[in-house]
């Protein structure tokens, strides 16, 4: 597969080494708005061709796969012009801010019958693996329990924007459509549902934007918990699971089961070696090429991009009225 890297900032020069560890694709092409970026990555990969613009590629390279790699605010625009000229299209996360937003992607992907699919790359994470595993273990889950705390936000590349995580034009949102996105995905994964309903209350900056937020999700046999800060004084990341048999606590890559035949305590592997987490690549571009030739298949990363969207819009909505539980729209 012929692939295009759009945004080669942090995320999209990870996404270069991470292709040369994977059979199947070739990165041929690169698009950034900045010619020093391009620069950059031609310094990597000399043959590789680079372009301002989508447009330009399109005009030069028959490319299978466009992977977006830019900012939130650009990423349905982007996904819906490489559908459009007949790509694939891997879209980093979060795809879309809004449910309408989701609809319209879909829209596009079905219209031009190519595939559209999340870089949720936690869903391959040792995290997500040990839950998953910790689901046999506890028996039904019944609560579960995301807290990531850090000390503030993560930085973009020095030539762009570095802090557009802060800037609600760019981000559309705080540390909940930044980093929440992994844990919405991760959470209904694991309760293979949707909630019926979300609550949340937030501490936001002076712009409207949240910097500190917890989302309760109501599933239709239990709770999940999301707990996220970029204003505490130590980082952590905990993810917990509770069931009818045991419990499981993953706690900075330790991870303690325990249930009526007493504990065990396994530590995991690698759970974070980079913010970019290239090590869980492999396996979700395997997941890809897997769904990619299963047409049959390709509603399934759609309704995990529109669910998505969905919970975080009502839980922005729910922390707007302080917390109020709201009602989530049909799928
Ligand atoms: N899944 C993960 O683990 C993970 C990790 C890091 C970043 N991300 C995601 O990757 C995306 C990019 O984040 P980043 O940290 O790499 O940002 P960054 O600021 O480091 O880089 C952004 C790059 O995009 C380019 N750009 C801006 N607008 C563009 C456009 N319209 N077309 C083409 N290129 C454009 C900039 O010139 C820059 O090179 C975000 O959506 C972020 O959430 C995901």
């Amino acid at each position: 597969m012929r692939v295009a890297i759009v945004g080669f900032g942090t995320a999209g020069t990870a996404r270069l080494g991470a292709y040369r560890q994977v059979a199947g694709a070739e990165v041929v092409a690169v698009v950034d708005p900045s010619s020093a970026r391009l620069a950059g990555a031609r310094d990597l990969q000399p043959q590789l061709r680079t372009y301002l613009t989508l447009s330009e590629l399109f005009a030069n390279d028959r490319i299978d796969v466009v992977d977006v790699c830019t900012p939130p605010s650009s990423h349905v625009e982007l996904a819906i012009q490489a559908l459009d000229a007949g790509s694939h299209v891997i879209c980093e996360k979060p795809v879309a801010f809004r449910a309408a937003d989701a609809r319209a992607l879909a829209g596009a992907a079905t219209r031009a019958e190519r595939l559209l699919y999340p870089a949720h790359n936690y869903a391959f994470s040792p995290m997500m693996r040990m839950l998953t595993e910790g689901k046999g273990k506890v028996g039904t889950p019944v609560t579960a329990t995301i807290r990531i705390r850090r000390a503030t936000h993560a930085r973009g590349i020095g030539s762009w924007q570095p802090d557009w995580r802060r800037d609600p034009a760019v981000a559309g949102g705080g540390i909940l459509l930044d980093h929440g996105s992994h844990c919405v995905y991760m959470v209904t994964r694991l309760f293979g549902a949707r909630p019926g309903k979300v609550s949340a209350t937030a501490r936001w900056q002076e712009d409207g934007l949240e910097e500190a937020i917890e989302v309760r999700l109501h599933f239709p046999d239990g709770t999940a918990e999301i707990d996220l800060s970029w204003v505490d004084d130590a980082r952590t990341n905990h993810y917990g699971l509770s069931g009818s048999t045991g419990t499981l606590d993953i706690t900075d890559g330790v991870a303690v089961f325990s249930g009526s035949g007493g504990s065990e305590r396994r530590t995991l592997d690698s759970p974070t070696r980079s913010s970019t987490h290239e090590e869980w690549f492999a396996d979700m571009f395997d997941d890809f090429t897997k769904i990619v030739s299963r047409p049959d298949r390709w509603d399934g990363p759609m309704d995990e991009i529109l669910s998505t969207a969905q919970i975080i819009e009502a839980a922005y909505e729910s922390a707007r009225l302080d917390g109020r539980l709201v009602e989530l729209g049909e799928g």
